[in-house]
């Protein structure tokens, strides 16, 4: 399958650089979590209160597999996405993978102001996003074809870097 998916951690902009992206290769846009609220009728939070994080994590996997199964879509997912090994399977198949890399003072900076991600409705953000980070990190970069630095950049700048670096990759 030859998609475009976007990885990386809450805050890295990828569903704002994922609609960028897709409107100058005149592609799709899909976003994983928006597609796991569709299909429950229930948005992000209403699901961890309800369901748990398993529950999510069940639902996330079901849409992810399905929307790699497609051909030329800009996928957008969810900054757990590549916790399970079967989901990290799919999006390395699904297509060219690029990791959207952000320090946590970004994450911070990006995500403050937002009330719909449960695993930061906590008294201390930063200390989770840098726990989540030093999990997660090397997770990203065992399936990304690119990794990119987005901090302090303007999403257009990211953007033009990823079509310059996605026509200079190899074959796998
Ligand atoms: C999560 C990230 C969220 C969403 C859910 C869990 C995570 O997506 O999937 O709240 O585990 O990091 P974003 O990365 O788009 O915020």
């Amino acid at each position: 399958m030859q998609n475009l998916i976007l990885i990386g951690p809450m805050g890295a902009g990828k569903s704002t650089i994922g609609r960028l992206l897709a409107k100058e290769l005149r592609l799709p846009f899909k976003d994983s979590d928006k597609e796991i609220e569709q299909r429950t009728g229930a948005n992000i939070p209403w699901i961890f209160d309800v369901e748990g994080e398993q529950g999510f994590r069940e639902r996330e996997h079901a849409v992810l597999v399905e929307l790699c199964e497609q051909d030329g879509v800009v996928l957008a997912t969810g900054g757990g996405a590549v916790l399970r090994q079967d989901n990290r399977d799919a999006l390395y198949a699904g297509g060219r993978v690029v990791y959207l890399h952000t320090s946590v003072e970004q994450q911070i900076d990006r995500t403050s102001r937002d009330r719909n991600r449960p695993l930061l409705r906590t008294g201390d953000p930063g200390r989770v996003l840098r726990e989540l980070m030093a999990i997660r990190d090397p997770l990203y970069r065992e399936i990304a074809d690119i990794i990119i630095e987005t901090d302090e950049r303007p999403p257009r700048m990211v953007v033009q870097e990823i079509l310059e670096r996605l026509q200079a990759l190899p074959p796998r």
